[in-house]
C-alpha cells in the first residue's frame, strides 16, 4: 500500500500560500463565500460521519440499501477487475463493502483529508491483502489528474454520496468531463445521486434536531483559523440550511449573530449582524435531468438502480464511443 499527495494545493499543507489566496477572495467577495472542501479536516470528517447516521439524513443509509439490494445487478453492469478510483473516499467504508462483488484489481481512495484518510487505508489492506492500494491525499474537485501507479485498465471512478452535487451544474459538467477524459475508453462511473423530493425532508436533512450538521457547518470556521490565522468565534454564527426549490439545491450558510469584525492573515472583513457566508450548495436532481447531464459530460449506457421511495439513484455510466 502507498499513499502519496500528489497536489501542493491541498489545505492539509498548512499555511499554502494559494490556499489562503482562495480562503482570503472568497471572504472579501461582495457576498462572502468558502468552499465546502474547507469542511474536511479532522474533526470535520468525523462529523460527516456522524451526519450519516443521523435519522434525518436519509442519502447514507438509502443508497447503502439500494447497494445491498441490487449490488449482484450492479456488479454484473460493472465487471470485475477494474481499477477502482474512490473520489472523497473518507473512511472507505463503502468501496469496501462492494469489494466482494467487484473485485476489483486495484484499488485508488483519494481525499483532501490525507491523515484521516491514510488510518483508513491501512485497516482495509490487512483485511483485503490481495488488492493492491495506492491512496492518494489531494483536492480533486478542480480535477482529477491520476499519478503513474494507477492502472489504466478498465478504470471506475466511484463517486457515492451525491457529492456530485456539491458542485453547481456547470461545474458539475466540467468536473464529470475530466472523469470522463481520465478513465479512457474502457472506463465507467458508478455514481450516487440525490434525487429532488420533498422541501420538508430536506430540510430536516441538512438542519437536524441534534445539531450535528450545525458544527459540522461551524467547524468550518475553526478550520479557517488554523489554515489562514483567522479570529472566528464559531459562538457568534449561526447554522442555516434551507432547499432553494427554484434553483433545486439546499443552501448553506453561516450568519453572524451581531455585528463584528474577522481578521486573518493579511485581511480582515466587516459583517453586519444577518450577514451571510456561503458554505455549501447540495443540489437535488431529477433522473432525467442527471442522465442529460452524464451524455453532455461524454457518458453513454447509464443504468440506475434506486429506493422504493424514489430518493435517491445509483447510476452507472460508460465513456461514449465517440464524444464530441
Ligand atoms: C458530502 N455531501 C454530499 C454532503 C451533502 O449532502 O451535500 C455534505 C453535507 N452537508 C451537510 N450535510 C451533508
Amino acid at each position: 500500500m502507498r499513499i502519496v499527495s500528489p497536489d501542493a494545493r491541498s489545505p492539509s499543507a498548512h499555511g499554502a500560500p494559494a490556499v489562503l489566496a482562495e480562503i482570503s477572495a472568497g471572504l472579501l467577495a461582495p457576498s462572502a463565500a468558502v468552499s465546502p472542501k474547507f469542511f474536511y479536516d479532522s474533526l470535520g470528517s468525523r462529523l460527516f460521519e456522524a451526519i450519516c447516521e443521523l435519522p434525518e439524513y436519509y442519502p447514507t443509509r438509502t443508497e447503502a440499501a439500494i447497494f445491498a439490494r441490487h449490488g449482484s445487478d450492479i456488479a454484473r453492469a460493472v465487471g470485475t477487475g477494474c481499477t477502482l478510483i474512490d473520489l472523497g473516499a473518507g473512511n472507505c467504508a463503502k468501496a469496501a463493502a462492494l469489494f466482494p462483488l467487484l473485485r476489483p484489481a486495484q484499488y485508488v481512495p483519494v481525499d483532501i483529508s490525507r491523515d484521516f484518510l491514510a488510518d483508513a487505508v491501512r485497516g482495509l489492506q490487512q483485511r483485503f491483502p490481495e488488492i493492491g492500494m495506492l491512496a492518494l491525499g489531494m483536492d480533486f474537485s478542480q480535477g482529477c489528474t491520476l499519478p503513474d501507479g494507477v492502472r489504466h485498465a478498465q478504470r471506475l471512478f466511484f463517486y457515492p454520496g451525491s457529492s456530485i452535487g456539491n458542485f453547481g451544474p456547470d461545474e458539475a459538467q466540467r468536473f464529470l468531463r475530466g472523469l470522463r477524459d481520465s478513465a479512457g475508453e474502457q472506463g465507467g462511473l458508478l455514481i450516487g445521486v440525490d434525487l429532488v423530493k420533498d422541501t420538508a425532508l430536506l430540510d430536516a436533512a441538512y438542519d437536524d434536531a441534534l445539531g450535528v450538521t450545525a458544527a459540522f457547518n461551524l467547524n468550518l470556521l475553526n478550520h479557517l483559523n488554523h489554515l489562514a490565522g483567522a479570529d472566528f468565534d464559531v459562538r457568534h454564527w449561526l447554522h442555516r440550511a434551507f432547499f432553494n426549490e427554484q434553483a433545486s439545491r439546499i443552501e448553506m450558510h453561516l450568519e453572524a449573530r451581531h455585528a463584528l469584525t474577522v481578521r486573518w492573515q493579511g485581511g480582515e472583513r466587516h459583517f453586519g449582524a444577518g450577514e451571510r457566508i456561503h458554505t455549501e450548495y447540495s443540489y437535488k436532481y431529477t433522473r432525467a435531468g442527471f442522465i442529460a447531464l452524464l451524455e453532455r459530460a461524454g457518458f453513454e449506457a447509464a443504468r440506475i438502480w434506486t429506493d422504493p421511495d424514489g430518493w435517491f439513484a445509483v447510476i452507472h455510466a460508460r465513456v461514449a464511443a465517440a464524444h464530441p
